[in-house]
């Protein structure tokens, strides 16, 4: 996480709103945002380090790197290929995924396919992004919502019957303009009338994306669920991709399961994209909460529009435990 943190009072002094305001309808108090002189990819190759450390590895053991992002440092070359030669690496293959704010579990689904055909054994699997880069600093309606953050995953094989037991993706392109950053691709390129209309921005129908969230993340649990022959009641976690407590509230109430067992972070980081459900699941693996056997429930939604699940099953292999 970037060290600057910026409070819902900060934001008080920058646009109409209220701390009051921001949590109630979010959950959120405070967001992490990167300085000037950090990039997306120097909090990708801080996370990659930590999972490389937790995991006894070194870059030299990884065969490949995928990278999640919806905030790349450049439209091209990818981030994952900075982050590669940050971390010190010549040639191992790096590519990265866009996906929304469901980039890590579309991340994990591609890596687990090189896993089980035995192409690579250690994959580098990392979500980064720094939304703030691209926020207006003026619309209440977005800039309350977002932080900055990388979190990372190393996958490789465990043992039989462990690791990751499903998967579940999906996506739908009808609903592409309801969270978008309009310019900056090859559609509209960066013009003075671009910058001006504020094009470079994340523009959302914030509405309409909670009505897609509060249906898509409890469809994509169940499916993922069903793909692993496993029940909600054999979920010993969900680790949602945090963007607001009503959704994770109204998705507990759906999948009729205890919020005790839904991961949530957002009060002190944000919707930090497509990081938020690495973050999580670092900070539930540090706190030793996850048990061998444990069934973790990885379950996100975002931009595309994309939303998606995997379901884990925590090995004694199981890395940065
Ligand atoms: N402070 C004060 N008032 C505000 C603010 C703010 N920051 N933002 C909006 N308002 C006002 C609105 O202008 C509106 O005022 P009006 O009634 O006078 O018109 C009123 O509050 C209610 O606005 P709504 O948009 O109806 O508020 P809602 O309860 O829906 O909350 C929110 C808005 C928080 C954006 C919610 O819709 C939401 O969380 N949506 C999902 C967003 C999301 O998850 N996005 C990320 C997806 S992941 C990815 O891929 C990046």
């Amino acid at each position: 996480m970037p060290d600057k943190v910026l409070t819902n009072f900060d934001l008080e002094k920058m646009v109409d709103t209220s701390d009051e305001w921001i949590q109630t309808r979010t959950g959120i108090s405070k967001r992490r945002i990167i300085s000037d002189n950090i990039n997306v990819s120097d909090l990708a190759v801080e996370a990659a380090r930590e999972a490389l450390l937790n995991g006894n590895l070194n870059i030299a053991d990884i065969d490949l790197i995928i990278l999640s992002t919806c905030s790349p440092e450049m439209v091209m070359p990818s981030t994952a290929c900075l982050v590669q030669q940050k971390l010190g690496a010549k040639t191992m293959p790096a590519f990265d995924i866009s996906a929304g704010c469901t980039g890590f579990i579309y991340a994990i689904t591609v890596g687990t396919q090189f896993i089980e055909t035995g192409l690579y054994k250690k994959i580098l699997i990392i979500g980064a992004d720094a939304l703030s880069r691209y926020i207006d600093w003026t619309d209440r309606n977005t800039c309350v919502l977002f932080g900055d953050g990388a979190g990372a995953i190393v996958l490789g094989e465990v043992e039989e019957g462990y690791g990751i037991l499903s998967n579940y993706l999906a996506a739908s392109g009808a609903g592409a303009n309801l969270l978008q950053i309009p310019a900056g691709g090859s559609r509209v390129p960066a013009t003075e009338n671009s910058y001006e209309k504020k094009l470079h921005c994340v523009n959302m129908n914030g509405n309409e994306v909670f009505k897609f969230a509060v249906r898509a993340l409890p469809q994509a649990a169940k499916a993922a669920l069903k793909k692993a022959n496993l029940t909600i009641d054999d979920v010993s976690y969900v680790i949602p991709h945090q963007a607001n407590t009503r959704i994770l509230e109204a998705a507990a109430r759906k999948l009729k399961i205890n919020s005790d067992k839904i991961i949530s972070n957002i009060d002190k980081f944000g919707n930090t994209s497509t990081a938020s459900i690495p973050i999580a699941l670092d900070e539930l693996a540090k706190a030793h909460r996850i048990k061998v056997g444990d069934i973790l429930l990885l379950v996100g939604f975002g931009a595309g529009l994309t939303w998606g699940a995997n379901v884990i099953k925590w090995s004694k292999a199981t890395l940065s435990n």
